[in-house]
């Protein structure tokens, strides 16, 4: 058996032309969207991610404005820069890029942000309401990894999904997604014992760690759905946490990395902000 490949790139190409066309029709009712992205320091990586999700945003014909500081902006500065974006009509949300320097603290920022311009869906009233099920913004690559599993039919009701890793970003929120969606979730960590006994269980297994190449076919199920969110370099190589080649042998469908989950992440980033631009001017 060898397994079906989800392209998340093809699926995030199908999503954003529906999109372009929602942003389209916004227009014609004088609304038109627009994220404020705010960037510290001048980690290459991040800057790689602020610039795509710019470009995807005016490829759809979305507003997206850049906000470049130095890493030596202080703490107090950034809080006004947000307030300022807060009351500024014309932002429907507001992206500060993490991590950030040291000196300033990561969650004070999160929650300076209003809940209705919150596209990432970090705040702790986002959290909390998706935790209760309710309507609220989705963080992005944990939505994205669910988006990717409903657009391929594939069943999450009643499936034992297991979780690896437990960060505020990716583990945690893609585990309470899936136990919304009425999975059976087991979440795994460093300090989880016999794990290859729990992750030969899963039905669905996400594998969000960032240890290149860790899960093997040894690891899994025949018949495992297999979604690697790792965003690994080695040798100047991007690769996941997943060993494609022996993987792909055993599971029934698997996301590549590059092109699996990441272009996944900002598809729903712009399916935030224009639903905040829809909410705001409701
Ligand atoms: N850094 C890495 N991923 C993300 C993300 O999804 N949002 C923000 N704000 N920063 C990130």
């Amino acid at each position: 058996m060898t397994a079906e490949i989800i392209y998340g790139s093809e699926l995030a190409q199908e999503i954003r032309q529906e999109l372009k066309e929602e942003v389209d029709s916004l227009r014609e009712k004088s609304i038109s969207p627009k994220l404020s992205v705010i960037i510290i320091g001048d980690d290459p990586a991040s800057k790689s991610y602020v610039k795509g999700k710019q470009k995807a945003s005016n490829k759809i014909g979305m507003d997206a404005d850049l906000w470049e500081y130095e890493s030596s902006i202080s703490e107090q500065e950034l809080l006004e820069k947000i307030s300022e974006l807060n009351n500024d009509r014309s932002v429907h949300g507001i992206l500060v890029q993490l991590p950030l320097p040291d000196h300033i603290e990561e969650q004070k920022v999160i929650e300076a942000i209003v809940p209705e311009k919150d596209v990432d869906g970090f705040h702790p009233v986002s959290i909390g309401k998706m935790m209760t099920g309710q309507d609220t913004f989705l963080p992005c690559t944990p939505h994205g990894i669910i988006v990717m599993l409903e657009r391929r039919g594939i069943k999450i009701e009643g499936k034992h999904a297991v979780v690896l890793g437990r960060s505020n970003l990716v583990g945690k929120p893609v585990g309470q997604l899936l136990l919304n969606r009425n999975a059976t979730v087991t979440y795994c960590h460093s300090k989880t014992k016999n794990l290859k006994e729990i992750t030969k269980q899963a039905d669905i297994l996400i594998v969000a760690i960032g240890k290149p190449s860790i899960i093997t076919s040894d690891d899994i199920k025949e018949g495992a759905v297999v979604i690697d969110v790792g965003v690994n370099r080695v040798d100047g190589k991007l690769t996941g946490d997943v060993d494609f080649e022996s993987v792909d042998q055993v599971a029934s469908y698997l996301t590549p990395v590059p092109k699996g989950v990441g272009p996944m992440t900002i598809t729903m980033l712009l399916h935030n902000t224009i639903e905040a631009a829809k909410k705001i001017n409701q």
